[in-house]
């Protein structure tokens, strides 16, 4: 169920992003604009790499193709935890496509129509979600 659902999210992810090359430099600045209000990206030596010192969302040092909801002390919402539990490991794709919708992302890889996600933010467009994840991608 859970491996079905994460390749079709995938695949859905990979058909429609454009054809551009993923742009790490337009990804920190709309970082710093979306997501660094609620984001730190802090590595073990306590540097700050990107955002601020916001703690509303956890730290995202490393956190590409990294499993999800790992870092320690955050109190994540029991959709994402549900997600973890069946497996979920933060690839670019997936993070793109959770980016646009934090709640139908978790609905379709727990196959429960009713978890929400803590999250409330939704990145509009596929190229900037693709952006975003391939600076993540360069944090670890
Ligand atoms: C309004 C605050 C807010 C904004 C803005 C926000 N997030 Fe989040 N984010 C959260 C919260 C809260 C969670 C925990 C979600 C849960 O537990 O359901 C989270 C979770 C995540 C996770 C899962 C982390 C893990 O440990 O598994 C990722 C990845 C993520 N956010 C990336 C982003 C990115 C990239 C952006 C910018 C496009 C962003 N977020 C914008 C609040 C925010």
């Amino acid at each position: 169920m859970f491996r079905s659902v994460v390749i079709a999210a995938a695949t859905t992810a990979t058909l429609t992003l454009p054809a551009v090359a993923q742009d790490v430099e337009a990804g920190a600045e709309l970082f710093q604009k979306q997501c660094g209000t609620c984001h730190v990206v802090m590595n073990e030596d306590g540097e700050i790499l990107a955002g601020r010192k916001a703690r509303t969302g956890p730290n995202l040092f490393g956190i590409v193709d990294a499993p999800a909801a790992q870092v320690d002390g955050f109190r994540y919402g029991s959709g994402l935890l549900a997600a973890a539990d069946a497996g979920l490991v933060w690839e670019v794709p997936h993070l793109v496509a959770y980016l646009q919708d934090t709640n139908i992302f978790l609905r379709e890889v727990t196959g429960d129509p009713k978890v929400r996600s803590r999250m409330a933010w939704k990145v509009r467009k596929d190229k900037d979600a693709a952006d975003i994840a391939a600076f993540l991608a360069t944090l670890k």
